[in-house]
């Protein structure tokens, strides 16, 4: 008989607040639908209290995706003082089913050097303010942060003040990586035994990646009695990320007598919410990755091919079709229809309204006519540029460029300002990309720092489309508004796909400095008191 384990994906909090890893409020929204499809139990939303664009989005999914009785949780992340709880209670209150999730650090190296406090002030805390999140919600979560290097005495002390002050799960963070799965399922199994009360509560894992063993950590807890687990998709996280959420549950689904347990995750969803991640983040997924990874079930030796092609169980423990990883096979190009466009996009998941799906044919035939044939790869990065022009401020209109061996390389560049104006500017650069960037620089008067510049071919061939990244980090700090002296600056990613590749990489540059002034107008909304 399997237990059911609750699946809690932390994508939209502990997954964006990986560096570079912004989304825009829309983003979240897509992505929080994708995590209902992909069903998973709960969805932390976010930590509202961090920005009124952090609370605008999680209360604009407590309003869409946690509607209705068959919705997902949805949680919102709080330190441990009325303010965050309170911020937290207000931006979930719209969802159906919906959890505060409260911590505080419990290892002694936190409580001195991070919070200048001692272990009474934290325990008077934890039952305080467990008490007031019960007060607003019948759905609390505690979690002790930094868990694996607190005293074991101490650690269940406060376990025990949050279950008292009416906590009904409670999370064990492996806050920077640091266990062994050995230790976490000692820890865990210690947790479920020992601590007075915690049969009456859900245990659950939070495992880091900074060893490399979150999943195996995960597992372990598992084992030894968890039943909710914290992940993310493509195992974004702080840091080195958070355990993967395809991991695990594929490790679960496919070696069921090792855990006991089953989740309620309608795995054919997971290429498409792996897809979907990396595309709003701009974090692609390395090839390598297990699960969904672009070589996870590809076969190069003859050895493997001839493997394979006999019995595919020979080298595959996976089915692709089952992780949603095949995708329709039919060959797209600059004859294909309309009908067979829109249902191709729908196999792949996107659902389009008409004027984006105007948009998205219209360039997938333009570039169609220069390339024959369009894998997924190359469609999907047509869908990211054109669904993100749709609300930009500025729209590239016109881009040239005079480089070369013996040349200063200038670019001259048009852009439509939010007003339709159009603004033109001319600069010299490095090489031709630079000089694009500066000149739209000149074009929007846009203070960010460029972070990352990628250049992918978004298929292979001497034809291949130009897909570029680009990711700007603004230069002066937004102000948060639990008033804390975190700096946030704000991070947003463009991306875009051309056959020229100086053409992709200006309308990716105006995507990402679109992408930072939406931000800063939904942070500057107002948020109830
Ligand atoms: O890693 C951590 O300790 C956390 C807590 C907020 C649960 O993310
Ligand atoms: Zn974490």
């Amino acid at each position: 008989m399997l237990e059911r384990l609750r699946i809690f994906d932390t994508t939209l909090r502990d997954g964006e607040q990986a560096p570079g890893c912004t989304m825009t409020p829309s983003e979240k929204l897509s992505v929080a639908r994708k995590l209902a499809q992909l069903g998973v139990d709960i969805i932390e939303a976010g930590f509202p209290a961090a920005s009124p664009g952090d609370w605008q989005a999680v209360h604009a999914i407590a309003a869409e995706v946690g509607a209705g009785a068959d919705a997902p949780v949805i949680a919102g992340l709080a330190r441990c003082n009325a303010f965050d709880l309170d911020q937290a209670a207000s931006a979930i209150a719209p969802a159906a089913h919906r959890r505060l999730h409260t911590f505080i650090a419990t290892s002694d190296l936190h409580i001195h050097e991070k919070l200048r406090s001692t272990r009474g002030a934290v325990l008077a805390r934890i039952t305080e303010m467990v008490g007031h999140a019960r007060q607003l919600c019948d759905d609390v979560e505690f979690s002790p942060e930094d868990a694996t290097r607190s005293d074991r005495d101490f650690l269940f002390e406060a376990l025990h003040a949050a279950i008292n002050a009416g906590a009904t799960t409670l999370n064990i963070p492996d806050t920077v990586g640091y266990a062994t799965p050995e230790e976490y399922f000692e820890l865990i199994a210690a947790v479920t035994r020992d601590v007075v009360g915690t049969r009456k509560v859900v245990v659950s894992t939070h495992c880091h990646d900074d060893l490399g063993l979150a999943v195996a950590n995960t597992l372990a807890g598992v084992k030894a009695g968890a039943r909710q687990v914290e992940c993310t998709v493509n195992g974004l996280g702080e840091r080195a990320g958070n355990a993967a959420l395809e991991e695990v549950v594929m490790a679960l689904s496919v070696r069921p007598q090792q855990y006991f347990v089953h989740s309620n995750i309608v795995t054919r969803e997971i290429g498409a919410a792996s897809r979907l991640v990396a595309r709003c983040t701009g974090v692609r997924v390395p090839p390598n990755k297990a699960v969904v990874g672009a070589n996870a079930f590809a076969h190069e030796s003859g050895i493997h091919q001839d493997g394979v092609l006999k019995n595919r169980r020979t080298y595959e423990i996976l089915n692709a079709e089952h992780l949603g990883l095949e995708g329709a096979r039919l060959i797209l190009g600059k004859h294909s229809g309309r009908n067979a466009f829109r249902r191709h996009l729908a196999a792949l998941g996107h659902e389009l309204d008409e004027a984006e799906f105007e948009a998205v044919f219209n360039r997938f035939k333009e570039v169609a006519d220069r390339k024959k044939v369009l894998t997924d790869r190359e469609i999907e990065a047509i869908i990211e540029g054109e669904t993100s022009r749709a609300s930009a401020y500025y729209a590239l209109d016109l881009v040239q460029v005079s480089c070369g061996t013996h040349a200063i390389a200038t670019a001259t560049v048009r852009l439509h300002g939010p007003d339709g104006r159009p603004l033109v500017a001319a600069a010299e650069g490095d090489g031709p990309v630079d000089a694009v960037c500066h000149a739209i620089n000149d074009c929007v008067g846009e203070v960010a720092d460029l972070v990352e510049f990628n250049v992918d071919a978004a298929a292979e061939g001497i034809n291949a489309v130009g897909g570029v990244t680009v990711r700007l980090r603004e230069k002066v700090a937004s102000q948060s508004i639990a008033g804390d002296d975190a700096e946030r600056r704000r991070v947003s990613t463009g991306f875009a796909v051309h056959t020229d590749i100086i053409v992709a990489a200006a309308e990716a540059y105006v995507s990402a400095v679109n992408g930072l002034v939406r931000a800063r107008r939904n942070d500057a909304v107002e948020v109830p008191a």
